[in-house]
């Protein structure tokens, strides 16, 4: 390799024969620089992709168990009820890609079904996606995996060498709701010249609802979110030299009804100065780190959204209450 090296390094070797893993070390790619120009803003933030650490990837598991969470169990109920038509929208012997494939649960409720080709998890969190695919591989003895360690918003396809196969790209989690939906649709067309003709995209997109249930699922009562967005202080403090304290942050997350998105920032208890790459950050008691957006979608604007993106929404499911969607694109 490139003589970066991080502890799944000396694991690859101890993976069962169907597994594959390769690390393009995304942590290490510009991470220091983006951070810095990120806190050098009017208003301060830092991109999502770094909440996941291997504890942050931990607590965003715990997140989906929690009742108030409802996106996760209500997709899972959706991929379950579903699976032999997905399954037949997708096409046998595909090769399925899942971009930021965390615990790889809900691929389980479709690989019965899907009998894919192969599975190709790809995640930023290098150590959970490891612990995952080895898991996942000794439960599935019959499923080729080829996990592939990146940044799903880089050009990580040009470096690895994917099982050749019809390409099905699998985005649960309404994790493109992380995105701004300019950046969700540049996202989606830049699938669509890699997938070819006959690919297509299996996508989760979380829908309006009221805001007391929106707001309750970023604010759970146990706390676990608060930990989740408070731990990417950590990743501020090992990617770019901080000294950031979680005991002078606090969790504050609400529905942004203007711009249809969960807003997720950390506010600064008192005025206070960090110190950031051998120099430093001041923060007025009260100013915010905003380190995260959730958009929510109406069908209307998703599938003007893939339509602009140059796919076609061939078929669309949704749970009974109508909280979260699963729709099966394919390439216009
Ligand atoms: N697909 C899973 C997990 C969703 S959570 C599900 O639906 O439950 C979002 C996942 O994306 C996390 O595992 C996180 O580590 C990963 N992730 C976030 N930003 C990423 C990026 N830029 N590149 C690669 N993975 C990313
Ligand atoms: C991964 N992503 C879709 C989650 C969400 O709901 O936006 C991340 C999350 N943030 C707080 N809770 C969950």
């Amino acid at each position: 390799m490139d003589g970066k090296r991080d502890d799944t390094d000396h694991l690859s070797s101890a993976a069962p024969a169907n597994v594959v893993f390769e690390n393009l070390h995304p942590a290490q790619t510009e991470s220091r620089a983006e951070l810095l120009a990120g806190l050098q803003r009017a208003q301060k933030r830092v991109d999502p992709k770094y909440f996941y650490d291997a504890h942050g990837s931990a607590l965003f598991e715990q997140i989906t168990q929690q009742p108030e969470y409802y996106p996760t169990r209500t997709e899972k109920g959706i991929l379950d009820d579903y699976a032999a038509e997905i399954a037949a929208c997708c096409g046998a012997d595909c090769v399925l890609i899942e971009p930021g494939s965390g615990n790889s649960e809900k691929v389980r409720l479709l690989l019965d079904a899907l009998r894919p080709a192969a599975y190709v998890p790809v995640d930023i969190s290098s150590e959970f996606l490891y612990a995952t695919a080895v898991k996942l591989g000794g439960e599935y003895p019959w499923l080729k995996i080829h996990a592939v360690c990146a940044d799903f918003g880089s050009p990580w396809q040009e470096q690895v060498q994917l099982p050749v196969g019809r390409r099905v790209v699998f985005y649960p989690g309404s994790t493109i709701g992380n995105m701004e939906p300019s950046q969700a649709q540049a996202f989606l067309s830049g699938l669509r010249r890699w997938l070819g003709r006959d690919g297509g995209i299996l996508i989760g997109v979380d829908l309006h609802k009221s805001e007391a249930r929106l707001n309750a699922a970023y604010n759970d009562s146990r706390g676990v979110t608060a930990q989740f967005n408070l731990n990417i202080l950590n990743a501020l403090n090992r990617q770019a030299d901080g000294n950031f304290r979680q005991d002078t942050f606090s969790h504050r997350a609400f529905y942004n009804s203007e711009l249809k998105r969960i807003e997720m920032h950390l506010v600064s208890n008192e005025a206070q100065t960090v110190a950031v790459n051998g120099g430093s950050v001041h923060f007025r008691q009260g100013e915010t780190l905003h380190t995260e957006n959730s958009y929510k979608y109406s069908l209307q604007h998703f599938s003007a959204l893939s339509e602009s993106a140059g796919f076609a929404l061939e078929k669309s499911w949704l749970d009974a209450d109508e909280l979260f969607s699963v729709h099966y694109l394919t390439v216009a």
